[in-house]
C-alpha cells in the first residue's frame, strides 16, 4: 500500500520508517525544506537510537523516499498520516490546531481518489470531525474517510514502541476506513499485538487520557518524595513497597526534576482546558500542572541550599539537559527552568550533555559547553546532575571531586546516595526525597 506521512518531526519519521519496515511503500513530506535535504542525503535530523540503520535499510530497497512536494506524496496514496506538531497555543493552553488544519486543507486540494486522511498528531476531542469539514470544504467531491490513530512511542525508544506497541488505538467511523488501517497494521495484527478500533471520539480521549495519568503519577510520587525528605524516610524505598503492587506497577514512580518533554507538559494543558471548555473540569490533572511547575522551581531552592544561599560567583556544571536521556529533544526539559536561574543567580554555568547541545545551544544562552563531565567539573563550585544519561549512571565521584574547587553534588535523579558522595570526598550532596549531606 502507498502511504504518505505529513511531518518528519519525531513522530512522522519514526512512523514512515516503520511503516516501510512492514513492507508499505511510504512517502515522507515535510514543508521544512532542510530536513528533506538531509533526509535525502541519509542524514536522520533528529537522534533517536537505531532509526538511522532502519531508515537506510528502508531506503535501499525503494519503499521509502522523502519530498517537499505534497501533490507527489498524496497521488495514489490510499492513506494520508498528519503528523505534524500541536504545541500549546500561546495564552490559553489550547492544543494549536493550526499546523494539523493546514495540512488537511493541503491533502484536501491534492487528493483525487479515495483517501483515508489519518491523525497521528496527538489532538483535542472533536478535532477528526473538524478535520473531515476542512476537508469537505476544500475539496467536496473527495471520497475521504478521517481515522483518528494516536501515537504513543517514546523518543529514546520509538522504534521498539512502534514495532512492539502496549497496543494500537485506531478511531474510525466506516467500515472501509477500518479495512484500511487493518492492512497498515497488519504486520501487528499477525504478531497478536493488540490493536483496538473505536469511535473517533474515544481515541483522541484515550491519549489525552493516558498522558494525564502518566504526568499524575510521576507527580504524586514527586509530592511523596518532598514529604519523605521533612519525615526522614527514602523515596526510593517507597517507591520500590509502592511498585511491586501489580495494580500500581513500578514504571513513572522515580521522583525527579518535575516532568518535561514533547508531550505531558503540553497534553496536560490541553485536557485541563477541553474540560473547561465541556464545564467538566479535571482538577486532578488542573493541580498535576500546577505541581510540576512548583517541583521545577523546588529544585532551584535545593540547589540553593547545597550553594549556602547564594549562586552568585559559583562555577556550576550541569550533567544533563535534555528533558530524558536517549533524546535530543529540549521541550519543556525542567533545564530550561533550572539553568537559567543558576546564570540568573550569577553562576557561570558548563553543560555537559551527549546529545542535548545542538538544540541546547540556542535555548541555554550564557553557557559554555563540554564534552566530559570532568573537563566540566574542573574547578566547580557544584555538579548537577539533570538527566540521568547512561554517561552520568557510573562516574568516578572521587575523581570528579578532586577537580572541583568546593565539591557539593546535587543529585536531582537520585543516581547516588549521600554515602557514596560522602565516601567520594563531596562537602555537601542533595537528591530528591532523601536524606540530604548539608553541613552545618
Ligand atoms: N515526540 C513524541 O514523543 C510524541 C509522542 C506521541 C505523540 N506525539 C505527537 O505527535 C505530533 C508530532 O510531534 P513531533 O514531536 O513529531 O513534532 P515535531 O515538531 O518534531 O515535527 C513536526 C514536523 O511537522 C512538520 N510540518 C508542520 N506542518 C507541516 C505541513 N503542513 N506539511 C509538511 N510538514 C509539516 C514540521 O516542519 C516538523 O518537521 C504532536 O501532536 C505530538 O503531540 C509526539
Amino acid at each position: 500500500m502507498k502511504i504518505a506521512v505529513i511531518g518528519t518531526g519525531y513522530v512522522g519519521l519514526v512512523s514512515g520508517v516503520c511503516f516501510s519496515d512492514f513492507g508499505h511503500e511510504v512517502v515522507c513530506v515535510d514543508k521544512d525544506s532542510r530536513k528533506i535535504e538531509m533526509l535525502e542525503k541519509g542524514k536522520v535530523p533528529i537522534y533517536e537510537p537505531g532509526l538511522d540503520r532502519l531508515m537506510e535499510r528502508n531506503v535501499e530497497t525503494g519503499r521509502l523516499s522523502f519530498t517537499i512536494d505534497l501533490n507527489a506524496a498524496i497521488d495514489g496514496s490510499e492513506a494520508v498520516f498528519i503528523a505534524v506538531g500541536t504545541p500549546t497555543r500561546r495564552g490559553d493552553g489550547h492544543a494549536d490546531l493550526t499546523y494539523v488544519m493546514a495540512a488537511a486543507e493541503e491533502i484536501a486540494k491534492a487528493a483525487k481518489d479515495y483517501v483515508v486522511i489519518v491523525t497521528k498528531s496527538t489532538v483535542p476531542v472533536g478535532t477528526n470531525r473538524k478535520v473531515a469539514e476542512v476537508v469537505r470544504a476544500a475539496n467536496p467531491d473527495l471520497d475521504f474517510d478521517v481515522a483518528s490513530n494516536p501515537e504513543f512511542l517514546r523518543e529514546g525508544a520509538a522504534i521498539d514502541d512502534f514495532m512492539k506497541p502496549d497496543r494500537v488505538v485506531v478511531g474510525v467511523e466506516t467500515d472501509r476506513a477500518a479495512a484500511v488501517m487493518a492492512s497498515i497494521y497488519r504486520p501487528l495484527y499477525l504478531r497478536e499485538f493488540p490493536i483496538i478500533t473505536t469511535d473517533l471520539e474515544s481515541a483522541e480521549m484515550t491519549k489525552y487520557a493516558a498522558n494525564a495519568f502518566l504526568a499524575t503519577k510521576i507527580t504524586f510520587i514527586n509530592e511523596i518524595a518532598a514529604l519523605c525528605e521533612k519525615v526522614g524516610a527514602d523515596v526510593k524505598q517507597v517507591a520500590r513497597g509502592m511498585g511491586l503492587d501489580n495494580r500500581i506497577g513500578n514504571k513513572f514512580l522515580h521522583a525527579g526534576p518535575g516532568y518535561g518533554g514533547s508531550c505531558f507538559p503540553k497534553d496536560t494543558k490541553a485536557l485541563a482546558r477541553t474540560a473547561q471548555e465541556y464545564a467538566s473540569p479535571i482538577q486532578l490533572v488542573e493541580t498535576v500542572i500546577k505541581v510540576n511547575e512548583e517541583v521545577k522551581r523546588r529544585m532551584v531552592d535545593k540547589l540553593l541550599d547545597l550553594c549556602d544561599g547564594s549562586f552568585n560567583g559559583k562555577c556550576v556544571a550541569v550533567l544533563g539537559v535534555t528533558f530524558k536521556p536517549n533524546t535530543d529533544d529540549m521541550r519543556d526539559a525542567p533545564a530550561l527552568t533550572i539553568v537559567p536561574a543558576l546564570v540568573g543567580g550569577g553562576s557561570t554555568v558548563r553543560v555537559c550533555d551527549p546529545q542535548g547541545r545542538r538544540e541546547g545551544e540556542a535555548l541555554l544562552p550564557s553557557v559554555s559547553w563540554e564534552d566530559d563531565p570532568y573537563a566540566a567539573a574542573d574547578g566547580a563550585d557544584l555538579v548537577v546532575i539533570l538527566t540521568e544519561w547512561n554517561e552520568f549512571r557510573a562516574l568516578d565521584l572521587s575523581a570528579l571531586a578532586k577537580r572541583m574547587r568546593t565539591p557539593r553534588l546535587g543529585d536531582l535523579r537520585n543516581v547516588y546516595t549521600a554515602e557514596d558522595a560522602q565516601k567520594a570526598g563531596f562537602q555537601a550532596y542533595v537528591s530528591i526525597g532523601r536524606a540530604d549531606l548539608i553541613p552545618g
